[in-house]
């Protein structure tokens, strides 16, 4: 059997720093090596399980997908499609349904931050997020998933099924692990928690310019004794300095410890090295944006390309099922 990879990034908005280093560095990795085929998507249906704003999806799905194609997604290497486009996938979800408890997904960390976050919106659909997301998984048979450490959960209930899948109904879907990367784990600007699109002054947009890379960077907190713990913004600093500035990381650390540490000098390091990092992206980003149709024609491609492999699943699984 083929080594299948797929991934998806919801489509709540445009990536940030941590999607890059997170999900797309993966992505990209997985593409280049030809032992893989790699199957990457925007997540458009997994964002309506939380409150939002038509208009909204309708211009951010295709932001995301020009992010894809600027951060080196290549349609000739890899099949990009939007979710939505699969709607096979959203009737693959509904089988898989039957063999998951609703306490289950009721224990899910991830579904009880949602609700926490918006107690309003319990719904069905949030419910039923992580089987729509094995449904992504499991409708291309992937066997390897290039996602940040907190969709272990959701991996984990795509194992689940997979099983419970196979042992019912004969099926041969394989268990999909995560693919790990360095920056699997990029923490908030802030502080506190990760760098996510819905929590503001936590994030780098990959469009920010130079000087809001800056002032963004110089924000993060770190009035701390010098020589002190190294936790909250702090610990930021260093996870991102690792990262983008390795060598001089390890010297800001030696003159954090003697205390002679001036965090403006390493800031100013951290968010030159990154700006640095990011500007072939948006140079391709103000090309590609310009060029609807060719967007237009590659979302296109991938769907119908995508689609063969869905239905194929499709067909068997319906047929093992007793739906045929
Ligand atoms: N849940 C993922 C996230 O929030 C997005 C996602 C949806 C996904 N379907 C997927 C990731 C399938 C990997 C595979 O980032």
């Amino acid at each position: 059997m083929i080594n299948r990879v797929l991934a998806g990034i919801r489509a709540t908005g445009r990536l940030h720093l941590g999607n890059y280093l997170g999900a797309i560095k993966g992505m990209i990795e997985l593409q280049n090596n030809s032992e893989y085929e790699t199957l990457y998507m925007v997540a458009d249906t997994h964002a309506i399980t939380t409150p939002y704003n038509v208009e909204g999806l309708k211009t951010g799905r295709r932001e995301v997908f020009i992010d894809y194609l600027s951060a080196g997604l290549d349609p000739e290497k890899s099949i990009l499609f939007l979710q939505s486009d699969i709607g096979e996938q959203v009737e693959i979800a509904f089988y898989l349904s039957s063999v998951v408890s609703i306490a289950r997904m009721q224990h899910l960390p991830t579904y009880k931050d949602k609700v926490t976050q918006y107690p309003n919106s319990n719904t069905m659909a949030l419910l039923n997020y992580p089987i729509l997301m094995a449904a992504d998984i499991l409708a291309y048979k992937a066997s390897l998933v290039p996602v940040g450490v907190d969709q272990e959960p959701h991996l984990e209930v795509a194992r689940e099924i997979a099983r419970k899948m196979n042992q019912t109904y004969g099926m041969d879907f394989p268990e999909p692990k995560r693919f790990a990367t360095q920056g699997e784990y990029i923490p908030s600007l802030t502080g506190e928690g990760k760098m996510s699109k819905t929590v503001s002054g936590s994030y780098i947009n990959l469009t920010d310019s130079k000087e809001e890379i800056q002032k963004k960077v110089r924000s993060i907190p770190t009035a701390t004794e010098a020589g002190g713990e190294i936790t909250g913004g702090l610990k930021t600093l260093f996870m991102l300095g690792r990262i983008f500035i390795p060598d001089e990381t390890i010297r800001f650390k030696e003159d954090f410890m003697n205390g002679t540490l001036r965090f403006v000098d390493f800031k100013d390091a951290l968010s030159e090295a990154i700006a640095k990092d990011l500007e072939p992206f948006q140079e391709k980003r103000a090309q590609i944006s310009r060029d609807t149709e060719y967007v237009d024609r590659v979302i296109k491609e991938g769907a119908e390309k995508a689609r063969v492999i869905v239905k194929k699943t499709l067909h068997e699984l319906k047929s093992k099922m007793g739906l045929t």
